[in-house]
């Protein structure tokens, strides 16, 4: 120390300091601004917006927020205790973007590392002998393979049709199961609160196939109809089964939810037609991969020949990456089951429930903590996946704004916090719907900024 002063006096030491503490300042007041890591771009920004919501007017308005949120000050007051992020950091949990499993991922290092020279997958062509004849063998083999190790569905007699992303198989599968000649449109209902873009995804082209009848427990029409079925329930989390119980009726079951991770296993889905996405099994929201398990041939027939007439086909890069990841989470279940020395040191899915289940355990202590919000009760079931009675831990959390708040949503985006509010999902505007699937970091900061929020 003697030495260092005679080589800084006082006086320098103490313009050092202060220029130090100016850019630190400057540094929170410029990423609170920005809201993005550096590198990322506003238009990144904005694709990312629309993941889950699946449309732009939705991203925009988003984006308008973000930045009226970024240059005016809030009306909110942001307690002194959240110094870590000034309690400036807009938090955004509107979107059920996945990164929460980037973690796993990154200990998984070059397991899922997949290289294709320049002359792979560049024919249309992946197996003509298969109905859907754009499915990458090796990714129809991991789907069974994966289904069989958790238990999750029957794929028995079932037609595997790969699609872009879940989103694409279901309008394949409304185009697939509405009759082409028929004098009315098909009706498509889904209890609410029902998963957000099914009515705009369904509308969007205003089909004369079918369109979007609405909530399913007030149909009362006896014509034909298309019942979408979401369990466990995109936004509240529920186990869900059919509501509408009329004849002419034909289900769509989307099971995107429907792994360890999120619900207990009950039994094998045992449907006509049931979707699932790797966007929410393993995280790869990116990679853009669903697959549809189907029992009518001339159903999955049908939905190839949207997918044909779409795209001609799916990006035979991302099956191959796709098959790969679900390989390795196969791999990490069944090694962990069958040797005590194993090279994994917990099952993907071991990793993810523990996850989900300390986020909902920290999230019902900051809200039983005080009376402004309320959360639904799940009742515990048994899992054959873990082997045990376990509590649900949905990717998201239905949060209800108690007392006299009658916007959640609004409420919420005072306090910096970006939710999905009830009207986008046929309710009342009293819940939001929160994802439960951010990363570490941001997930913490929302926690602390909620602990904080006072009516
Ligand atoms: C219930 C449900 N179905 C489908 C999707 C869309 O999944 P994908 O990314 O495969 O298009 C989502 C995405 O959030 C979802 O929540």
């Amino acid at each position: 120390m003697a030495k260092i002063t005679t080589i800084f006096s006082l006086k320098n030491l103490f313009v050092l300091s202060v220029a130090l503490n100016v850019s630190l300042i400057l540094k929170v007041f410029y990423q609170s601004e920005k809201q993005v890591p550096v590198g990322v771009s506003t238009e990144e920004q904005k694709a990312s917006l629309t993941a889950d919501s699946g449309y732009q007017k939705e991203a925009d308005v988003n984006q308008k927020t973000i930045q009226s949120l970024s240059t005016s000050s809030s009306s909110a007051t942001i307690s002194l205790a959240e110094i870590e992020d000034g309690g400036e950091r807009i938090i955004n949990l509107d979107h059920g973007d996945p990164t929460m499993y980037e973690k796993y991922w990154k200990q998984m290092g070059e397991r899922t590392t997949i290289v294709i020279p320049g002359w792979q997958s560049m024919s249309y062509f992946s197996d003509v002998k298969n109905l859907c004849w754009f499915l990458e063998p090796e990714f129809g083999k991991q789907v069974v393979r994966l289904h069989k190790v958790v238990g999750n569905a029957e794929t028995d007699g079932r037609h595997i049709v790969v699609g872009t992303g879940s989103s694409q198989l279901y309008l394949a599968a409304l185009f697939a199961l509405s009759p082409a000649n028929a004098s009315q449109p098909m009706s498509v209902v889904s209890a609410a609160p029902y998963y957000s873009s099914y009515p705009s995804m369904t509308d969007c082209l205003k089909s004369g196939l079918y369109k979007w009848a609405g909530d399913a427990r007030s149909f009362n029409q006896d014509s034909p109809y298309i019942e979408l079925v979401t369990s466990p329930n995109n936004p509240d989390g529920f186990v869900r089964h059919s509501m509408v119980n009329k004849t002419g009726g034909t289900l769509i079951h989307d099971l995107a939810y429907y792994w360890p991770q999120y619900t207990p296993i009950s039994s094998p889905a045992d449907n006509d037609l049931t979707l699932f996405t790797v966007s929410k099994t393993t995280g790869h929201a990116g990679t853009r991969i669903g697959w549809a398990l189907v029992k009518d041939p001339q159903v999955a027939r049908k939905m190839t020949k949207f997918i044909e007439l779409n795209t001609i086909g799916v990006s035979k890069d991302s099956q191959l990456r796709a098959a790969k990841v679900l390989k390795v989470v196969a791999d990490s279940c069944e090694k962990t089951r069958t040797s005590s020395s194993s090279e994994y040191n917990e099952s993907f899915f071991q990793f993810s429930y523990r996850v989900m289940d300390q986020r909902w355990q920290q999230l019902r202590e900051v809200v039983n903590s005080s009376s402004v919000f309320s959360l639904p009760d799940f009742p515990p079931d048994f899992c054959h996946y873990h082997g045990q009675v376990l509590e649900p831990r949905p990717a998201f959390a239905w949060l209800k704004c108690e007392r006299e708040l009658q916007d959640c949503e609004s409420f919420l985006r005072g306090h910096k916090l970006l939710t999905r509010g009830g009207r986008h999902f046929g309710v009342e505007p009293k819940h939001v719907r929160i994802s439960m699937l951010d990363r570490d970091d941001n997930f913490r900061l929302f926690l602390k900024r909620l602990s904080m929020v006072q009516p």
